[in-house]
């Protein structure tokens, strides 16, 4: 199906579909192929790729709960070499726009990388991820105003005309600053676009053993249970900031349904991503599709963008 409904746009790239697999979740970038067609989603966003090869976190570092999963695994990936050897001649013939995140311990790694990955061809954006709960460091960089301000001013200067996102954590409890603060300094900054969110920090106990359930004792919630948390979220930065600066919103945050990804359209996400929706569903991602552009046209709406933040207050 080619629906138009579902036709979009996010900073000058063209979208098929406002539906894209979120970063981690897809494999480092071609594995999702095996399952399903990628010229009917609307981006893949590539594991978050670091300077050096990364093992990740000691095992288990992934456990599903309830209402979604946990994971701690820690930005195990190749290595931007490794990546750039095998997987980025890849990223042109993927027939969906790519998207590159990067990780790193440092100001200087997140450039090298960024840099490297926006010169693949197929590589249409970068999304830097500075919300990382599972690693040391991992959040550092976005939840310090300042620092934030210095990683994203001299990746994006890095990387030219290559657009970039930046993706911000659910959780800022423990510093001064709002996810709104905090986005303002991205968008200040040079970020063309918002990923709201990474993960919830979080913790499971095995009741029996009375060990943690996962080996780096806690890890990042993903899925159904942190969707209302970050509808919340995306329904404050577009209004408070993302709406009048123009810069869209890439929401993330327990998509399983296409009314799920219908609801974060009407908080103000321009598009969404989906991670765990994936694990419980692999084709999750292209089945909603059709559920996603008839609830367009019986809105009464062309396009899915003409919803984006149409959500009736009074
Ligand atoms: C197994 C797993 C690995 C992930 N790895 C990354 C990663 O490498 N980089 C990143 O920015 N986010 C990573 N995430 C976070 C997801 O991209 C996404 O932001 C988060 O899971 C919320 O979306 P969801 O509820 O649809 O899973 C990972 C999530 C999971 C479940």
């Amino acid at each position: 199906m080619n629906d138009d409904a579902l036709r979009t746009s996010i900073a000058g790239i063209d979208l098929t579909s406002p539906i894209l697999l979120a970063a981690g979740t897809a494999g480092v970038l071609s594995e999702m192929r095996d399952v399903l067609d990628p010229s009917k989603l609307g981006g893949i966003v590539t594991k978050s790729i670091t300077k050096e090869v990364r093992q990740g976190n000691p095992f288990p570092r992934i456990t599903f709960s309830r209402a979604g999963m946990m994971n701690a695994i820690g930005l195990a990936n190749p290595g931007i070499d490794g990546f750039v050897r095998d997987e980025g001649p890849k990223a042109a013939t993927m027939g969906c726009p790519i998207i590159g995140s990067v990780a790193g311990d440092c100001l200087d790694d997140y450039v090298e990388v960024a840099t490297r990955l926006a010169s693949i061809d197929g590589v249409r954006a970068i999304e830097a991820n500075v919300s990382c709960p599972n690693v040391h460091s991992g959040l550092e960089f976005g939840s310090d105003p300042a620092a934030l301000k210095d990683l994203i001013s001299a990746m994006s200067g890095a990387i030219g005309d290559i657009p970039m996102f930046v993706k911000l954590s659910p959780v800022t409890v423990g510093t001064p600053n709002t996810i709104v603060d905090l986005a303002r300094v991205a968008i200040e900054s040079g970020a063309r676009g918002l990923t709201l969110t990474n993960t919830v920090p979080a913790m499971g106990i095995d009741v029996r053993t009375r060990k943690p359930i996962l080996a780096n004792v806690t890890g990042g919630l993903s899925g159904p249970a942190i969707h209302p948390i970050v509808v919340r979220l995306v329904h404050l930065v577009y209004r408070g900031l993302a709406k009048d600066a123009g810069v869209p919103i890439i929401a993330a945050g327990g998509v399983t349904r296409w009314e799920d990804a219908a609801e974060f359209i009407l908080a103000g996400a321009s598009v969404v991503q989906i991670g765990a929706g994936s694990f419980a569903s692999p084709r999750a991602s292209v089945k909603m599709r059709k559920g996603l552009a008839k609830w367009v046209r019986t809105q009464g709406a062309s396009s899915v963008s003409d919803l984006v933040g149409q959500v009736k207050l009074d």
